[in-house]
Order: C-alpha cells, then structure tokens, then sequence
C-alpha cells in the first residue's frame, strides 16, 4: 500500500526510512528507474540483507543505502519520504502473533510506551529533507490515526494530512502533503 501510494507521485527523489530487508526502495527502484532512492536503516545487519536484496534485483548500483538514525545524517533534499517504522506499543506486545513477537528483531517493532516514539522523532525531523511541494508517506498503527494527525500538523503546519485506510478498513497510512 505505501508503495503504491508512492509511486502514484512518481517522485525524482526518494528516502525510505527503516528499509529493513529493503522491500520498499527496492520495489521504487524498480518502478522508478530515473529516481534517485536512499534507504536508510540503523540496523547494519539489515543493511546487509538490503544489500543483497537490491543485488538480486539489479538495483544495487541505483539504491544509496545507508546507515544512520532515521534522517541523521541527513540525506540530500527528497521529493518523498516513505517509511514502515516500528510501531507496536508497549502494551500491545502481548497480543502480537508468537512468529512475531518472539521472531522478528525488537529494533524493527518496538514503538516505545505508546508506539509513536520512532514516529514522532520522523515527524520532527522531515521537514529539513523534504523539497517544498514534497510529501511524506508513513505507516501506522490501526488505532494511532488520531495522535499521528496532530503530530504531523505540529511538525508541518499548514500542510495537507490525510490518513489512508488498507483493504481491511483499518487506519495504515499517514500521508503529509506540503
Ligand atoms: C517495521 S521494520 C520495516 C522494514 C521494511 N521497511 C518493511 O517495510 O518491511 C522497521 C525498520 O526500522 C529500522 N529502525 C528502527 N529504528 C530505527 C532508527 N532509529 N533509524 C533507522 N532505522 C530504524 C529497523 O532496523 C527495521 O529495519
């Protein structure tokens, strides 16, 4: 979902933020052949599966990966931001699937007390990587629509933000239109 709202912007520029296994950029890359897309993660070892990723998809010399806290170092100015950050809450944890829970990296779930710790710190540095006209894309928690609305209109003021549902009619995607 975040890809294709992504690629309905056919951005020039593009950052995904907390690529992880590298799905995201990787699928932009693909789509978007004259884009230029940084993918930034603080985990080395999941730059590393990236890596490998891109190489398998014949993008590797295309995807600028890097390693870094969401946008520090910050990358050049971008047309898009796109991220699946962690978001789960504190007590949400244990109502998570056991493959997940018990499976998948801390780093890439928890969301801090309220799950809107990584979100929230995204939000406030956006606006120093985003071009004016720019826009960002982020994933959500079902029940976090409300917070993240007023974040985003404290972190962008005067910006257009919308939040788009997924095919289950939950809240997924917060999309910030400067
Ligand atoms: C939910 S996973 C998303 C992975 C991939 N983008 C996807 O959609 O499947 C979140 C990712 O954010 C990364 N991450 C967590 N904290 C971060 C931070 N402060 N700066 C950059 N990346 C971070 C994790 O290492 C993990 O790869």
């Amino acid at each position: 979902m975040l890809v294709d709202l992504a690629l309905e912007r056919q951005p020039d520029s593009v950052v995904d933020v907390g690529t992880g296994s590298g799905c995201i950029a990787i699928a932009l890359a693909v789509h978007l052949p004259r884009a230029l897309v940084y993918a930034v993660d603080i985990s080395p070892a999941a730059l590393a599966v990236a890596r490998r990723n891109a190489e398998r998809h014949g993008v590797a010399g295309r995807l600028h990966l890097m390693a870094g806290d969401l946008l520090t170092p910050r990358p050049q100015l971008v047309d898009l931001i796109v991220s699946n950050p962690p978001y789960v809450a504190a007590d949400e944890w244990a109502s998570l699937p056991v493959a997940v829970r018990d499976h998948e990296p801390k780093l890439a779930l928890d969301g801090g007390p309220d799950g809107l710790a990584i979100t929230q710190r995204l939000l406030s540095e956006a606006p120093a990587v985003l071009r004016p006209g720019g826009v960002l894309l982020v994933e959500i928690g079902a029940t976090q629509a409300a917070s993240v609305v007023h974040l985003a209109e404290t972190a962008f003021p005067g910006a257009t933000v919308r939040i788009h549902a997924d095919l289950a009619g939950h809240d997924r995607v917060l999309e910030v239109a400067t």
